[in-house]
């Protein structure tokens, strides 16, 4: 497994392997692996010649107010992990490579980036797509793996490789959970062991709502009242949203016919959680 750091040198080893026509498997992430990043990774390993992770913590995806600076970093750890699953390049740029002084260029993904978390966290789905071109740029990959734990950025990431016709493909894993059902998650480690506790809430909220739908309620504010209600139950925990949409257009349904996404993010204590739950019609 090699390491990384300076874009230029990743993109000409890129440019190499495709010019030997090797197909290259990329799962980018901001490090802090667990369980989830490993689903992706492994994905990436059985369908690629070439795996490529990318360790990044984007400055740019982060709000003054947000977590860049405390977010966790765990190098030495993510790099043994890699080298279990057969990770071949770990790019590990530097914050100062991929935004150089005078740095002036965003893409953005209308719409779409102001449903759900873009409406609390604005900038936030630009960064994600800025930095993700440059990644798709530098790597050069054939397939990109992402996680429906960060539905929305998914959605976001394959209507930019549509509209720009970026010559990759988009493959999307399910969410991998801890035993009690909590979404994997870089941001748990912030959690000590009672607010993991309350944390659970997320999950049983949404099964709350697939039950709910299942069982033949079809009004969405109806389930998010008892949604609501049931999240409400937990002391430290505060919501942030709590939304039942279309599940490609991300747009509100208030009836619910076909499939739908419930999607949510909640404040367990200083920390901002968010999970999903694809409901089929
Ligand atoms: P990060 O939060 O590190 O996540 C990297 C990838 O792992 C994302 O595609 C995410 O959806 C996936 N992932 C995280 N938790 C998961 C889980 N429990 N189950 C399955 N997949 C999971 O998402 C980012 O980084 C960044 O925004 C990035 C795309 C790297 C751009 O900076």
């Amino acid at each position: 497994m090699r390491i990384v750091h300076s874009t230029r040198q990743m993109r000409s080893i890129a440019k190499n392997l495709k010019s030997k026509g090797i197909r290259i498997g990329f799962v980018p992430t901001m490090g802090a692996l667990h369980d989830g990043h490993l689903s992706l990774i492994e994905k990436a390993r059985k369908e690629n010649e070439i795996v490529v992770v990318s360790i990044f913590v984007n400055p740019a995806q982060f709000s003054p107010r947000e977590d860049f600076k405390k977010y966790p970093r765990s190098l030495k750890m993510d790099l043994r992990l890699c080298k279990k699953e057969g990770v071949d390049f770990i790019f590990y740029p530097k914050a100062a490579d991929m935004y150089p002084q005078g740095y002036k260029t965003f893409v953005s993904v209308e719409t779409l980036s102001g449903y759900l978390c873009g409406k609390s966290r604005p900038g936030h789905f630009r960064g994600v797509t800025t930095v993700v071109l440059k990644l798709f740029n530098i790597v050069q990959p054939d397939i990109a793996y992402f996680g429906q734990k960060d539905t929305q950025q998914a959605i976001i990431i394959k209507k930019m490789v549509s509209d720009l016709n970026i010559p990759v493909k988009i493959k999307v894993m399910p969410i991998v959970r801890e035993k009690g059902g909590l979404a994997m998650s870089s941001r748990n480690a912030y959690l000590n062991k009672p607010r993991r506790k309350d944390a659970l809430v997320l999950y049983a909220a949404l099964l709350l709502g697939r039950r709910l739908i299942k069982k033949g309620v079809s009004s969405a504010s109806r389930i998010i009242k008892e949604m609501k209600e049931l999240i409400k139950t937990k002391r430290n925990a505060k919501i942030d949203y709590i939304c039942i949409v279309d599940p490609e257009s991300l747009r509100p349904q208030e009836r619910i016919k076909k499939g739908c996404l419930i999607a949510l993010a909640v404040w367990i204590g200083k920390t901002r959680l968010i999970d999903n739950i694809i409901v089929r019609g």
